[in-house]
């Protein structure tokens, strides 16, 4: 291992394949760029716990000084970071959580409201009564639990509202699309979709596109990540009616990390703000995050401008170094 590092976080990730953890490891990594004496191992558990389980208990076994966990699932999980917990190694748990109170500090949107923010659009949307279909994130993830629970309490407060059913989202090599083209011809008048993230979303759309339901089941997602057929984009060509914009957390993970392994202050509980994308505010958003990437590519080339400085400079200070010295 490289020693002249200080510091050694591992992050257990639960997959890497998808755009909305691809998107949350770049900011991790942009931040990690301000801390060139840390050494970042990531490990991704390719949506499997068991292999979370394992991979975690690596990072165990290098002696990491910090852990940042992004579990699969809450229960499967729970015992190896515990575990870790208990050996002194702090922990950062992010998106999702375990199902213990054991770890160092939290990182991440409040599930529950993401899913009564859902709910509420459902209600506007439907003007009370109708027929919903809910399809879930990957089963036993804190992130399903909650937001079906959030969307639920709005449902319950809602009597005109019906949950038809709760699909299982895509996960390992399973598809609800023909689940769900089943339901839809066999339930009269399915006014609206809540899918839990924006991946399944366009997939739920594709599938009324087919049944010639495009226009009138509505959707709602969840990320909002900026970027062709992403959340915002998908509003914006009104693909989807709304999408719950769902923050990776990337960033404020490697500084609440590096507060705590540098013993600065630090909070235990980082909740992210979400908010309601829809056609009335999805310009303001596009416009947004087309400025923060114009910023970002600005800084970059500014790296590269200081970088090219600080290359020419070294070479001048050798070759007077050794025209006089020699
Ligand atoms: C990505 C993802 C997101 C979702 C989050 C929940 O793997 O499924 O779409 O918001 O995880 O944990």
């Amino acid at each position: 291992q490289s020693s002249d590092k200080q510091f050694r976080i591992g992050f257990s990730q639960r997959t890497l394949t998808d755009t909305w953890r691809k998107s949350m490891l770049a900011s991790m990594k942009q931040e990690l760029s301000f801390h060139p004496d840390v050494e970042f191992i990531v490990k991704d558990a390719q949506g499997q716990s068991a292999t979370q389980v394992k991979q975690i208990q690596d990072l165990i076994n290098q002696r990491v000084d910090l852990l940042i966990v992004s579990p699969n699932a809450a229960q499967p999980i729970t015992p190896i970071v515990e575990r870790a917990y208990q050996l002194g190694i702090p922990i950062v748990v992010l998106d999702r959580r375990t199902a213990s109170d054991q770890y160092t500090a939290y990182v991440g949107a409040d599930n529950v409201e993401v899913g009564r923010t859902a709910g509420l659009y459902a209600n506007a949307l439907l003007k009370g009564t109708g027929n919903v279909i809910e399809i879930g994130e990957s089963p036993g993830s804190s992130a399903d639990i909650d937001r079906h629970r959030g969307f639920l309490q709005i449902l319950k407060a809602h009597p005109g509202l019906r949950l038809v059913r709760k699909l299982e989202g895509d996960w390992d090599k399973r598809s609800f699309a023909d689940e769900l083209t089943q339901l839809i011809q066999s339930t009269a008048h399915i006014q609206l979709i809540f899918a839990q993230n924006d991946r399944t979303a366009l997939k739920a759309h594709a599938v009324c596109q087919q049944l010639g339901l495009g226009q009138q089941i509505k959707i709602i997602g969840v990320d909002g990540l900026p970027g062709r057929n992403e959340g915002i984009d998908l509003v914006d060509r009104g693909i989807l009616d709304a999408t719950v914009l769902y923050p990776t957390g990337g960033k404020e993970a490697i500084r609440t990390a590096l507060a705590i392994l540098k013993k600065q202050p630090f909070r235990r509980e980082n909740r992210l703000l979400t908010t309601l994308i829809d056609s009335t505010n999805v310009r303001i958003m596009k416009l947004q995050n087309e400025k923060v990437t114009e910023q970002q590519t600005d800084i970059d080339r500014q790296n590269r401008n200081l970088e090219n400085l600080t290359k020419t400079y070294t070479s001048q200070r050798n070759t007077l170094y050794f025209t006089f010295a020699s």
